[in-house]
């Protein structure tokens, strides 16, 4: 992504640089990869709902993927269409089903036989029809964190396979739902191919055997989970679609008129971001040299919370030789690293720095915990 670093010195820090040229060579490269296929792509909210970028987004057409009524409301708001709108999570309350049913959303991804029948009652009420997809536990594993794995039966995420034919045949008997088809959402930051080919055939078996109970999908939701490369942003800075699209092209049995939904989060917004911030102070102990930055786990927790490696720059610095320092945020908490032992050109207070592949996941699980504020944003 670009950094404009001339721009960035009167700023003040710490804030995320958004780079929305690559954002939108990014959408093109997806709309181009699925032109001609039966393929819907939702944009995951979770990963960054930043107005403007929301606003890129939208313009091409992308649907929406939430999980929550606050979202709901932000993607009414930034223009997406209802009918491109997949609503998932566990544990949706009352007024968020009553936000999904009255803005007439394309689906409920839904996740236990309770909700289904909470959202059929909800419904009636309203005097409604809802589109349901059951969201099913594959038991396929991501292989990624074992905090953004969600497709393994110890997850609490969707409806194991064992029970799912009751829940099929409770959806198909509510008046007031209507079963479009099942959801899939394996984890995410996925950086293999297997795990998707394996969901390919999973599907195609369960499409097989509900075909032969006389029940025919008009979709299948794939969800999200393409990963991104964090290591060398610089060299990939689009993941790979292509490889990824090729997949499901190749690896689904699809019906006449059946389409593949897919829930884009980190891999159409991830590399777009960085969070740009200042060294407040260098210091050293007996065995260390920390750079101490106004950015912080309230700004991109990634690094505390499942010791994700970002990459670093120093912007600013003019030094040819390199130093190794722990680079740390000034929460009052020991997680609060970004990175140990990295290898930087000597670095000084004021220095500019730049944590890479921030774009996702960053902003939106910022928190004002010890009182800080929020970062800014600036686009370029
Ligand atoms: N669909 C569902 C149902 C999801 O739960 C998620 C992400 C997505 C789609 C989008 O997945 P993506 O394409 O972004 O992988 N905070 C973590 C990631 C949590 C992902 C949660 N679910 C991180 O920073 O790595």
């Amino acid at each position: 992504m670009k950094l404009p670093i001339d721009k960035f010195k009167d700023l003040r820090t710490p804030f995320y640089c958004y780079d929305l040229s690559l954002l939108r060579s990014t959408l093109k490269v997806i709309n181009d990869e699925i032109e001609g296929y039966p393929f819907v792509v939702h944009y995951a909210l979770k990963a960054n709902a930043n107005p403007v970028i929301l606003n890129e987004i939208v313009k091409t057409g992308i649907g929406a993927d939430l999980v929550s009524g606050n979202e709901i409301m932000a993607a009414v708001e930034a223009g997406f269409n209802p009918t491109r709108m997949a609503y998932a999570g566990v544990g949706k309350t009352d007024w968020e089903i009553e936000a999904g049913i009255d803005n007439d959303i394309y689906c409920f991804n839904v996740e236990s036989l309770p909700e289904m029948e909470v959202i059929n009652e909800i419904a009636a009420r309203k005097g409604k029809t809802a589109g349901v997809a059951i969201r099913v536990n594959p038991n396929i594993d991501a292989h990624t964190h074992r905090y953004i794995t969600t497709g393994t039966t110890d997850n609490k995420f969707g409806i194991d396979i064992p029970v799912l034919d009751e829940v099929v045949e409770k959806a198909v008997s509510l008046s007031n739902i209507h079963l479009r088809g099942l959801h899939f959402h394996i984890g995410s930051q996925i950086t293999t191919l297997e795990p998707f080919r394996l969901l390919c055939e999973k599907i195609n078996e369960l499409v097989e055997h509900f075909e032969k109970m006389g029940v025919n999908f008009e979709m299948i939701d794939v969800g999200g989970g393409l990963g991104v490369d964090y290591g060398n942003p610089e060299e990939n800075p689009i993941a790979p679609f292509h490889e990824f699209f090729n997949v499901f092209k190749q690896g689904l049995k699809l019906r006449e008129r059946q389409k593949v939904h897919f829930e884009l989060g980190r891999s159409i917004v991830a590399q777009c971001g960085a969070l740009i911030s200042r060294v407040v102070f260098v210091k050293e102990n007996s065995i260390k040299k920390f750079v101490i930055l106004d950015a912080g786990m309230t700004d991109l927790i990634r690094p505390a919370l499942y010791s994700a490696h970002h990459k670093i720059v120093n912007l600013t610095s003019q030094e040819q030789e390199q130093d190794t320092y722990d680079v740390v945020g000034p929460i009052c908490e020991s997680s609060d690293v970004f990175s140990n032992d990295e290898k930087l050109p000597i670095t000084h207070r004021g220095d500019l720095i730049a944590v890479l592949t921030a774009g996702a996941y960053g902003e939106s699980m910022a928190s004002r915990y010890n009182m800080r504020d929020l970062p800014g944003c600036h686009f370029c």
